[in-house]
C-alpha cells in the first residue's frame, strides 16, 4: 500500500465512523506518525510504500481515532502557545481558549512578578508565561503524581523556568505568595451531557462538584490568602458560569472584576484584584 492509497481509505473509514469533523486532517496527522515522517512529506510523496510496520501502527492509531480518542492522546503531543506539549492519558489535552487567559496575563504591565498556575496539567499556563515573561518567576501545582510527571518532563524539553509542587489546591501555600494566581479548574457539572465526548481525559480534571463550581469556589477562597494585596486571580470557567463566578468573586471581596472571552468569543475566564490589604504592586 502507498502514502496516497493509505490516506484515502482512512479518510472514508474516519467519515463512515461519523466521529471525527476533520477526518482529510486526522489521516495525515496518523499516517505522518506511524511512518515517523512529516505530513508535508506525505504528501510530496504520495506514492512512497508503507513499511508492514508503518500500515499496521496506521490501522492502530486509526482504529482509536475512529473510538473518538483525541488526535492529541494517539499522537502522544499537543500544540500550545508557541510550545509543543507532551500529553497522556492522565492531562487534560490543553485547549486553544485556555491561551486567551495566558495573553491576558502576559499584557500586564509587570516588570517582575510572582505567579502561580494551580492545576497544571500538562503545565501549558505556567511555561507559556515562563517562555514570554524571562524576568517573571513561575511556580506550578498539580494533585495528580502523573499529571505532575507529565509536566515537569514538558519543562525539561522546553527548559523553561517553571518551579513545579504537589498539592491540594493552595492550601500548602503561604500567604502574600503571589502576584497573579491563574488556574484553568475542573468546572464541568457531573451531568453535563458533554462528558459523554470526553472520556478519555481523566475526569479529576474535568469534573466539579456544585454544578461545576465546587473547585473555583475553594481556589478563590484561598487565593485571599495567598495573593499580595492587589494581585490577580484569573480563572478559567464554563461558557455559562461567568455570571456565577463573578459573584463567587464578590463575595470573596475581590473588586475590578471582569469576565472575558475566548477565542470563539464565549464568557470563558473572570479576572479580580485581590482588594484587601496595604497598597502593592498596582497602586
Ligand atoms: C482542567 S485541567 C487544566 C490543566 C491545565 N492547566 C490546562 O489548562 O491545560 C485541571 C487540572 O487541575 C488538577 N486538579 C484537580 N483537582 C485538584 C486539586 N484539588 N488540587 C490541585 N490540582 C487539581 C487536575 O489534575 C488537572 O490537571
Amino acid at each position: 500500500m502507498d502514502v496516497g492509497e493509505a490516506l484515502e481509505e482512512a479518510v472514508f473509514s474516519l467519515i463512515r465512523s461519523g466521529h471525527s469533523n476533520t477526518p482529510q486532517m486526522d489521516a495525515e496527522l496518523l499516517l505522518a506518525h506511524a511512518k515517523n515522517s512529516s505530513v508535508t512529506h506525505l504528501l510530496t510523496w504520495p506514492s512512497e510504500k508503507l513499511t508492514l510496520d508503518e500500515e499496521a501502527a496506521f490501522r492502530n492509531y486509526l482504529k482509536r481515532r475512529e473510538k473518538k480518542e483525541p488526535i492529541a492522546l494517539i499522537l502522544g503531543h499537543q500544540d500550545f502557545w508557541s510550545m509543543t506539549l507532551k500529553v497522556n492519558e492522565h492531562t487534560l489535552v490543553p485547549r486553544p481558549d485556555t491561551e486567551c487567559l495566558v495573553e491576558w496575563i502576559i499584557h500586564q504591565p509587570l516588570e517582575t512578578a510572582v505567579v502561580c498556575d494551580a492545576g497544571t496539567g500538562t503545565g501549558a499556563i505556567a511555561l507559556a508565561i515562563a517562555g514570554e515573561k524571562p524576568n517573571w518567576q513561575v511556580f506550578a501545582m498539580e494533585k495528580s503524581t502523573q499529571a505532575l510527571a507529565v509536566a515537569c518532563e514538558n519543562q525539561q524539553l522546553l527548559e523553561l523556568p517553571v518551579a513545579f509542587f504537589q498539592g491540594d489546591w493552595l492550601s500548602a501555600v503561604a500567604e502574600d505568595s503571589f502576584d497573579i494566581l491563574v488556574s484553568n479548574p475542573p468546572y464541568i457539572p457531573a451531568n453535563d451531557k458533554h462528558l459523554a465526548d470526553l472520556t478519555y481525559e481523566p475526569r479529576s480534571a474535568l469534573v466539579a462538584k456544585k454544578q461545576g463550581l465546587s473547585d473555583i469556589e475553594i481556589i478563590v477562597g484561598q487565593a485571599k490568602n495567598c495573593l499580595k494585596a492587589h494581585g490577580y486571580l484569573v480563572v478559567e470557567h464554563g461558557f455559562d458560569q461567568g455570571y456565577c463566578v463573578q459573584e463567587i468573586f464578590k463575595e470573596a471581596g475581590f473588586s475590578g472584576i471582569e469576565t472575558h472571552q475566548d477565542y470563539g468569543k464565549n464568557d470563558r475566564f473572570t479576572v479580580g484584584v485581590n482588594a484587601c490589604g496595604d497598597a502593592g504592586l498596582h497602586a
